[in-house]
């Protein structure tokens, strides 16, 4: 066999660790599927004095330069996590000729526009198989099975630990406060699931998903999005009255110069797919002209999954094949989606059938339980639904909005 394929890590931690587990217990079935031994060349970490069993001492380092920039090692696979130092170290690692692998969704949001077209221009591969889905093959569906489509629109169940709060919440009927609680004790929530709950980690994978489906890149902030944790038990259970269950769905269409965009808790109806989307599992659709509706499910997360999506990369990359997308894509603006349909929740009083027609809506649907009422409605006019809403809620009744997916 000829000389190994030398990667360069940049973080040792969950998936890094996981990352280094599987080189090694994987490693014949690796070489035979490269053809050549693969190994780690230098690991990156913040503290060498933290454990890392099995790891040599002397593989790891402080000293960033020992991976990004060393000509021994050819691709470089990034697993700090986070804005920074990532973005320095993966857009150096393009200009010294080095093939990056990444697990980092919120790099790639904010700064894919400019590291895919590096990366582009250099010649190089740029792959990002881990930073959505975890080991579901998304990125390589979008980039390479499905790229005679004009794909219009992409959506889906991104992040499993609001997956696996909402799927407790119906389950249990209880509230989200009790459930993230509970969630955390076990270790499926972070201590700090701000970035989970709020929306935020769903909203970068949006923008990934965007840019390589559309080469348009929203910026994050841009993007509507809304968390779970307004949600209630009364909210999950009355939807399921109706017909549908509550998803946090990210959900992105081209337009002109644009994206229509959005994360936010969704009802989705009881007969699609999507609503059998439970725990941390993971659902991606991607609609082409072509292909019709395609549904990619799996585990959204968690060391081995993600292990899968990086080492695939690094195999494709190490026999070097090369995605055809993105082409050039550029940084767009992000105007929020329409609904026809929304679910409300009041409180109750007895002109609330008044207030709704007042406000031009259609009643589809309607049930009240302790101490709520829910409707089901038809905006007649989608466009004007954000001056009705602001009605409804200057009458101080309006207890919870959300949208009903098409
Ligand atoms: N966890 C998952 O299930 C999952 C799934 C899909 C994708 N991802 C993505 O994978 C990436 C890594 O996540 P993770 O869960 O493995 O994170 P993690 O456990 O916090 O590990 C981060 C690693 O990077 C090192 N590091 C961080 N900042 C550094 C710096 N400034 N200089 C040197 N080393 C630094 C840390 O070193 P020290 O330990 O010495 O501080 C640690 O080894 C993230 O982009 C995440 O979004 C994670």
């Amino acid at each position: 066999m000829s000389e190994p394929v030398v990667l360069g890590l940049l973080g040792l931690g969950t998936i890094g660790g996981g990352v280094w587990q599987a080189l090694a217990g994987q490693s014949d079935l690796l070489a035979e599927r490269v053809g050549r031994a693969v190994v780690v060349g230098k690991a990156l970490v913040r503290d060498l004095a933290k454990p890392h069993p099995g790891v040599p001492p002397d593989l790891l380092t402080t000293d960033p330069r020992e991976v990004v920039g060393d000509p021994r090692i050819g691709i470089v696979v990034e697993v700090l996590g986070g804005e920074h130092p990532a973005y320095e170290l993966v857009k150096q690692a393009l200009l010294s000729g080095q093939h990056v692998v990444t697990a980092n969704k919120e790099l790639l949001a904010k700064h894919g526009a400019e590291l895919f077209a590096l990366a582009r221009e250099r010649g190089l591969e740029l792959a990002c198989e881990a930073s959505v889905g975890g080991g579901i093959p998304i990125i390589a569906a979008i980039r390479k099975s499905l790229v005679a489509n004009r794909v219009s629109r992409v959506r889906g169940i991104v992040n499993g630990t609001t997956n696996y709060i909402l799927t407790e919440m119906v389950e249990k009927g209880r509230d989200f406060a009790a459930v993230l609680a509970e969630a955390q004790a076990l270790g499926y929530a972070e201590p700090d699931p701000t970035n989970d709950v709020e929306g935020f980690d769903a909203r970068y994978k949006l923008c990934v998903l965007s840019g390589l489906a559309f080469a348009a890149w929203p910026q994050p902030e841009d993007v509507p999005c809304q968390g779970i944790t307004r949600l209630t038990a009364a909210d999950l259970r009355f939807a399921g009255q109706f017909g549908y269950a509550v998803k946090l769905l990210a959900t992105v269409r081209p337009l002109a110069g644009a994206v229509e965009a959005g994360v936010e808790p969704t009802l989705v109806p009881l007969t699609s797919p999507l609503a059998v989307v439970n725990g941390v599992f993971n659902a991606v659709q991607v609609q082409g002209d072509l292909v019709g509706d395609t549904l990619f499910y799996g585990r959204g997360a968690g060391p081995a999954p993600t292990t899968s999506a990086i080492l695939g990369d690094v195999v494709a990359v190490a026999r070097g094949e090369r995605s055809p997308l993105p082409l050039a894509g550029t940084v767009v603006r992000a105007v929020p989606a329409t609904a026809t349909h929304y679910y409300l929740r009041l409180a109750p009083a007895e002109d609330a059938r008044g207030l709704l027609h007042d406000a031009g809506l259609e009643i589809l649907g309607h049930r009240a339980a302790g101490g709520a009422e829910a409707f089901l409605v038809r905006a007649a006019e989608p466009t004007a639904w954000p001056a009705t809403q602001r009605r409804l809620s200057a009458t101080g009744r309006l207890a919870a909005t959300l949208p009903v997916a098409p």
